[in-house]
């Protein structure tokens, strides 16, 4: 079966502060979309690539990535995205022709991460697991607490060792992530993550390792990490 990748890049970018959407600031002067999609193109398994665009941004986001220099496998379609990351995801899902049984979901807000990473997760998808997730442990000791005003009382502190950070691209098979996906829709709740969605499927999800480079671009200072680390790959 052949797989694609799903790129949601229809978010604003609140937290990055003023200025175009998320996906279509640059990084040393390629918009981050670019660099997600040539990162998921970059893998030898995957030949069409999905692109959930901000809707008002669709039209100049096609033309953007028309005139891409891609490898001969990769074809690239672009949708229109919705209101939440969930509703970008299914627009792109729906875009899916049926020869697709692989499917990666990647955040055009991790536009580094690394073609051996990607192949890890497709990798286990095709061993049999319906649902991977590329993560990493956990730096800072996390506390859950009562949110609130003022001092926030802590409730509890997991135990670091057995927490994950978990990054993009997820891997899914097919079927399961459509399942997951309209399950969630018929019950009208959210997730902050696809494989959220499995989870509560019941089905089995697992963890391959993640890579530093993988991480989300999220605030201002994720902006100088990001050209730091393609500066770095140029040297
Ligand atoms: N996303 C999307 N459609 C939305 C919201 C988010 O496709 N309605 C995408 C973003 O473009 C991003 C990914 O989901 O690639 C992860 O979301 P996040 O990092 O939260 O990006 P934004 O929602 O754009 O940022 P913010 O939350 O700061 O506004
Ligand atoms: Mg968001």
């Amino acid at each position: 079966p052949r797989t694609a990748a799903v790129i949601p890049a229809a978010g604003r970018g609140v937290r990055l502060g003023p200025g175009a959407p998320k996906a279509l600031r640059t990084l040393n002067g390629t918009p981050m979309l670019v660099h997600a999609v040539r990162a998921m193109a970059a893998s030898n398994a995957v030949s069409l690539v999905v692109v959930v665009a901000p809707p008002d941004d669709t039209p100049s986001v096609k033309s953007l990535l028309t005139d891409l220099a891609l490898p001969d496998r990769t074809e690239v379609v672009v949708v229109p995205g919705g209101d939440t990351r969930q509703e970008s995801v299914r627009r792109g899902l729906d875009a899916l022709p049926d020869d697709i049984g692989v499917v990666l979901v990647h955040d055009a807000a991790r536009p580094l991460v690394p073609v051996d990473t990607v192949d890890a997760v497709i990798d286990a998808v095709r061993d049999g697991a319906p649902a991977v997730v590329p993560a990493l442990p956990l730096a800072d000791t996390v506390k859950e607490v009562e949110p609130g005003r003022g001092p926030e009382p802590v409730v509890a502190t997991p135990e670091r060792a057995r927490l994950r950070a978990v990054q993009t691209p997820q891997g899914f098979d097919r079927a399961t992530l459509l399942r997951a996906h309209d399950a969630i829709a018929a019950d009208g709740e959210g997730a902050t993550d696809c494989a959220g969605m499995v989870e509560r499927l019941g089905e089995p999800v697992v963890v391959v390792p993640g890579h530093e480079e993988a991480f989300k671009v999220t605030r201002p200072l994720d902006l100088v990490l990001a050209e730091a680390v393609l500066a770095r790959r140029r040297a």
